[in-house]
């Protein structure tokens, strides 16, 4: 059989170019058994796709043995290709030469029981089985229809999955991008930058596109992980409610997180938690305060809201040390831990990551500004957090943080010095 770039070549009528050449002969390598091809938009994944699933199917005429092709594709891309390229210039082709059975939509069947089928990335693949397997924009396709897919592979030689993509959201595919020998996958990647087709369309992208944009759907580079948004913007609408930010439940407790600053503001949030649900009752920032001034103002708020009843918590950086003491001078009686955020920082907001992925915190819409910051965050980040840093304290919930203190005592909540070694102060 001639080779596969002369193949595509011939069927397609247009020139490969040599990052083609070189996805091409991957494609119909046998011996890349999983391989990801990550390139931008309009590289022609689909295209090349479509050619090595009709480059096997007729070698199987040729080496007499049949084979199951199944491509798992959500879009209209695929099945175009297959049938241009089958019904216009294969089927006279391999009708002639007597092969040729039928092509449904779905894709097609030699009469030697080798079919080429596309499948529409749903629970349905499951009930497939194949010895080779094309995920088309794999990026959409949800993990778990992919789990199900890999399971319909025979065993068979050549047994491969191969992924093409753009990496345009996160999931199973960026992990495997980011970590290709970690899941024993070969990785090749291109920019669509290289296409000469693409020239116009690009020169237009680069105009409207943000940058971010560019270089994930082009470029085809995925974001580090410290580039990503930490809390996922679809979560975080769903947690956004156009409620009014009141108590809800009488039998409910209160917990306060404080994160201070002066030039960055100091911010108290107040989440009223109900089982494991969440609303964030209050939200509030002030700049430029010194504490003295502020620390009256905190401990009013928190009166109002009897924080000192049993069962309540309050919870504040302990950084600045000079700031620790202040608002029990004027709320006798108040127990705040502080809590050494070098060591906490990260678990609280991995909490708070599940909990706005789980939907079980509520913001009301009225607090724009932290829903903003919620939006923005990104791991790593030591500015313009303090919004979601006080509401990671208020919802933060630790081993550590459990009882109230036993009167009189200040509780420094440290990790590395665990519950035994807390020091009273
Ligand atoms: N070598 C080439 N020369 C010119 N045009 C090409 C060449 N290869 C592909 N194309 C064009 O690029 C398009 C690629 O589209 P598609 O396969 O849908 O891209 P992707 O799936 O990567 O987004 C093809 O339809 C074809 O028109
Ligand atoms: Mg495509």
């Amino acid at each position: 059989m001639e080779n596969i770039v002369s193949y595509f070549e011939r069927v397609t009528g247009l020139k490969a170019t040599k990052e083609q050449i070189s996805v091409l002969e991957a494609l119909v390598d046998d011996k890349l058994k999983n391989l990801v091809l990550c390139c931008g938009r309009g590289f022609s994944k689909s295209l090349l796709c479509a050619i090595a699933g009709l480059y096997y199917a007729e070698k199987s005429i040729e080496t007499g043995i049949p084979i199951k092709i199944m491509i798992v594709s959500g879009q209209d891309a695929l099945y175009q290709y297959i049938d241009t390229y089958i019904t216009e210039k294969l089927k006279e082709n391999l009708i002639q030469k007597g092969m040729y059975q039928n092509i449904p939509v779905e894709g097609f069947r030699l009469k030697n029981g080798t079919q080429v089928f596309i499948k529409p990335p749903t629970g349905k693949v499951r009930s497939n089985r194949a010895d080779i397997l094309f995920l088309d924009e794999a990026a959409d396709i949800p993990q778990e229809i992919i789990n199900s897919a890999s399971m319909c592979l025979t065993g068979n030689s050549p047994n491969r999955i191969i992924m093409l993509s753009t990496p345009h959201r996160e999931g199973i595919l960026t992990d495997i991008i980011r970590e290709p020998h970690k899941y024993n996958y070969e990785l090749l990647s291109y920019s669509s930058e290289v296409c000469p087709w693409l020239i116009e369309s690009i020169t237009r992208a680069k105009k409207t596109m943000s940058k971010q944009q560019f270089k994930i759907e082009i470029m085809a580079k995925i974001p580090e992980l410290s580039e990503l948004n930490y809390f996922p913007r679809t979560h975080i609408s769903k947690c956004v409610q156009p409620v009014e930010p009141c108590r809800v439940y009488p039998e409910s407790t209160l917990e306060a997180g404080i994160d201070w600053g002066y030039n960055e503001p100091t911010v108290l949030t107040i989440t009223e938690k109900s089982g494991i649900k969440r609303k964030v009752i209050y939200h509030n920032a002030w700049r430029h305060q010194p504490i003295e001034i502020l620390s009256v103002e905190l401990a009013k708020i928190l009166k109002q809201y009897n924080i000192k009843d049993s069962g309540n918590v309050v919870k504040a950086d302990m950084l600045p040390k000079e700031y620790k003491g202040w608002i029990e001078k004027h709320y006798e009686g108040l127990y705040i831990y502080y809590i050494n955020l070098a060591d906490h920082k990260q678990s609280m907001l991995e909490q708070l990551r599940i909990k706005i992925r789980q939907h079980s915190i509520t913001i009301p819409t009225k607090y724009i500004n932290l829903v903003k910051q919620l939006n923005s965050y990104r791991s790593e980040m030591t500015r313009g957090d303090d919004l979601v840093i006080s509401l990671a304290l208020s919802s933060y919930e630790s081993p550590l943080i459990t009882k109230q203190p036993t009167a009189g005592r200040v509780i420094i909540c440290n990790s590395n010095s665990p519950l035994k070694s807390w020091k009273n102060w």
